[in-house]
């Protein structure tokens, strides 16, 4: 199948907008001593390029993870489904966690874990950022406390986002089309 690509966010504007969302957590988790290191929980595979890039512009100590997960499978449309999510976790029981996502769709994803981390962890704060919001298709009552780009209904690759495991290390965001 053949993709066109539109290009959407070019490398400078997403470097920008990544550059003022850091500054935003590290002001918002800097106003209270913080005896442990801000927990950044990426969730992998589509946002390990934003967390990489965020946690660079934090200026605070952190200790970061990953967990693994993914609705979509290969298709464009999320099966709505959380299928095989990867949790392996050391004990992060009363601590200020910071989900980071690429992208909030339906909002399954963060619902579940949002609920899951609760559950396991009892954390101190409880927080979610995430590049882009799809706010258009939300399904479940969420929302992000950090949000980069709102976007409109398009499928987005790029910068981490990927269509069936292609496009993910495109230096911007394109629409595909
Ligand atoms: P949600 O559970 O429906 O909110 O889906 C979130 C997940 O679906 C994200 O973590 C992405 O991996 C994936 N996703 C949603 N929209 C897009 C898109 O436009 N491009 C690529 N992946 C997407
Ligand atoms: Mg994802």
């Amino acid at each position: 199948m053949k993709h066109k690509l539109k290009v959407l966010y070019s490398e400078s504007q997403i470097q920008k907008v990544v550059k003022q969302l850091a500054k935003k957590i590290e002001k918002n988790y800097s106003v209270i001593k913080h005896p442990q290191p801000l927990v950044v929980i990426s969730v992998l595979k589509g946002a390990f390029i934003f967390t990489a890039d965020l946690i660079r512009e934090i200026n605070l100590p952190v200790q970061l993870e990953f967990v693994r997960i993914s609705s979509y499978g290969t298709k464009k449309i999320s099966s709505g489904k959380i299928e095989a999510p990867l949790l392996l976790l050391p004990d992060l029981s009363n601590r200020d966690i910071l989900i980071v996502e690429d992208i909030v769709d339906s909002g399954k994803t963060i619902r579940f874990l949002r609920e899951y981390f609760s559950a396991q962890f009892r954390p101190k704060s409880l927080k979610v950022a995430c590049l882009l919001n799809k706010s258009a298709r939300r399904e479940v009552n969420i929302k992000a406390d950090y949000i980069g780009f709102d976007v409109g209904d398009y499928f987005l690759v790029g910068y981490g986002l990927d269509n069936a495991e292609k496009f993910r290390h495109l230096p911007y965001l394109a629409i595909d089309g």
